[in-house]
């Protein structure tokens, strides 16, 4: 493809193995299964250089917000123009109030071109997990403990979720619930958070973990790390989370991360009532 540009193509199914082994090429964890959830939460465009694709991106709408994620461009084609072509592209395909995406080192100067703002650190926690070494004090024995939760849940998870990113993510809620396992903490009769994990990568994903503050968030997350002993776990978390601390006693140590990123065009209706400690993927938020 040296002297042409083709125009990027929708990206399907069809596109998944050249897609994967764009990401193995990134050292990105993602597994054929993981892409085809991605696949099926948004719209995407890829590049074909013949039957290679060696350019990808996909947009997943969440009603007034839209995530970028998945850009990848094959690595002896970067720094040619390709990664700015395909995602001025792909981000024809929505008309959100907001755009947001999670930035590699590498991906920044592109989004920053493109308007986009620095809105936070993301730290990646992952490991096998293993019990403290001292014994956790978390809460008082008369506390609300996490318990099982599902599909039932999904308006309730869906109204938290809302509030604690102006975003809607019930469609993306329902296939974390289908794929994994959730938690819910309620006090009284109200939900205070909630935490699914789900498989992901070299093992599984601790996320959206949405709670009404750092207490009930840290009582979630030491839920999920009794039943996960032994397993490999990622968990990514915003830099001021207030889980890192116990992620780390638990030998989830930060293996790097991200820059949060948005690309604001109209405010958003904000609410304090829940907060997002730790994100879906770093595709998702
Ligand atoms: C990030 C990535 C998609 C960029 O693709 P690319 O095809 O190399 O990007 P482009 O050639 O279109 O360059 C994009 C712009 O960023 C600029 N840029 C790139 N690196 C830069 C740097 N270090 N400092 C300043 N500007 C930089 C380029 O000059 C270009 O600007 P221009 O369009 O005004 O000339 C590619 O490097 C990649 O696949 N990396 C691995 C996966 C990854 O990290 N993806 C991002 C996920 S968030």
């Amino acid at each position: 493809m040296p002297n042409s540009r083709p125009e990027p193509v929708s990206a399907c199914r069809s596109h998944i193995e050249g897609a994967l082994a764009l990401s193995r090429e990134a050292g990105w964890p993602h597994t054929r299964d993981d892409w085809s959830f991605f696949l099926a939460l948004s719209r995407g465009l890829a590049l074909l250089d013949g039957d290679e694709v060696v350019a990808t991106t996909l947009v997943t709408p969440f009603g007034p917000v839209v995530a970028v994620n998945m850009v990848l461009v094959a690595r002896a084609r970067r720094g040619t123009g390709l990664g700015r072509h395909i995602l001025e592209k792909a981000m024809t395909l929505a008309d959100p109030d907001e755009w947001r995406l999670v930035a590699t080192p590498e991906g920044a100067p592109l989004y920053e071109k493109l308007g986009f703002r620095d809105a936070g650190r993301i730290v990646q926690h992952q490991g096998i997990v293993r019990p403290p070494a001292t014994p956790r004090r978390d809460g008082k024995p008369d506390d609300a403990r996490p318990v099982a939760a599902g599909l039932a849940d999904l308006e309730d998870f869906a109204a938290a979720d809302r509030k604690a990113g102006s975003h809607d993510r019930k469609d993306l809620l329902a296939a974390c619930l289908r794929k994994g396992r959730a938690l819910k903490l309620v006090r009284g009769s109200a939900l205070s958070g909630f935490v699914i994990t789900r498989p992901f990568g070299l093992g599984e994903v601790a996320g959206p973990l949405v709670a009404r503050d750092l207490a009930s968030a840290r009582s979630l997350l030491a839920a999920v790390l009794d039943t996960s002993a032994g397993r490999f776990l990622r968990v990514d978390t915003d830099a001021g989370s207030g889980l890192g601390d116990m992620l780390e006693e638990h030998g989830l140590n930060p293996v790097g991360g991200g820059t949060r990123m948005v690309l604001s065009r109209h405010p958003l209706v904000t609410s304090r009532d829940f907060s997002t400690f730790a994100l879906a993927a770093q595709a998702f938020g």
